[in-house]
């Protein structure tokens, strides 16, 4: 016997007898998307989400407040292949995830995904370049960044003064060794929240941040607040 527990508007927690695991429920039934597992219970189909996968996914593993609403508007940027961008995707019931990916390869993958998931705008693009996808982008509710670049701080300060809407929050996977393989990782988590804060001329206010182990070793997640300007 199952028993299902919903964690957050759209993400579950299914126990499945031996373990628990997470879920989302599955928008396209009998469609799996990167050979996740799909859990049937009472005539709805979940997807199980690999949280060693998906920043996010360790994110509500880790007791962060995800600020995704089924109505949401999601940038994500450093969609890859789509495997949290599919998650992101059946949460988003009512809404639409804007996935920004520079890799053409990559792109290609996402585009199949696209095609079975209308609610995915793909957009091949550098993050870095807000203007250039800014006749595609409406503003969002909420900006999702897992670049692994050496700028992730700036990206994430530049897409929020372009994209989010007054008051959007803004999700933040910092891989440490994609900014500096030799210090330390707390001592670069503490150097790019500072720099978020106040770098880049935007005001922030850091509401949660964890490292992301044991799924992701030497990650930040963090959730803020952007206090953006409206004109
Ligand atoms: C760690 S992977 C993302 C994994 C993905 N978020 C997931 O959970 O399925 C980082 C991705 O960011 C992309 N990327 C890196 N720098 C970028 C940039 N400046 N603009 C757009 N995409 C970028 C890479 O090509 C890569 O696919």
């Amino acid at each position: 016997m199952m028993s299902v527990k919903e964690l957050y508007r759209g993400i579950y927690e299914l126990d499945i007898g031996d373990r628990k695991v997470l879920a989302t429920r599955n928008i396209m039934p009998g469609l799996s998307v990167y050979g996740e597992r799909l859990i049937v219970d009472d005539g709805i189909e979940y997807r199980q989400w690999d949280p060693s996968r998906s920043k996010l996914g360790a994110m509500v593993l880790k007791n962060f407040e995800i600020p995704i609403e089924p109505d949401s508007a999601v940038l994500y940027l450093g969609a890859a292949s789509g495997t949290t961008v599919s998650h992101v995707s059946d949460i988003l019931t009512d809404g639409l995830v804007y996935a920004v990916e520079f890799s053409p390869r990559t792109m290609r993958d996402l585009i199949q995904l696209c095609d079975q998931r209308p609610n995915i705008i793909p957009i091949l693009a550098d993050a870095n370049k807000p203007q250039s996808y800014a006749h595609i982008v409406e503003k969002a509710d909420v900006i999702f960044q897992d670049v692994a670049q050496p700028n992730q701080a700036e990206i994430a300060a530049i897409n929020s003064k372009y994209f989010l809407e007054e008051h959007g929050h803004l999700m933040l996977s910092i891989k440490s060794r994609s900014i500096d393989t030799a210090a330390s990782p707390k001592k670069i988590f503490k150097e790019e929240v500072r720099k978020l804060e106040s770098d880049f001329g935007i005001e922030s206010e850091v509401l949660q941040r964890k490292e992301l182990d044991p799924f992701h070793e030497d990650h930040l997640g963090l959730v803020a607040r952007m206090f953006v300007d409206e004109d």
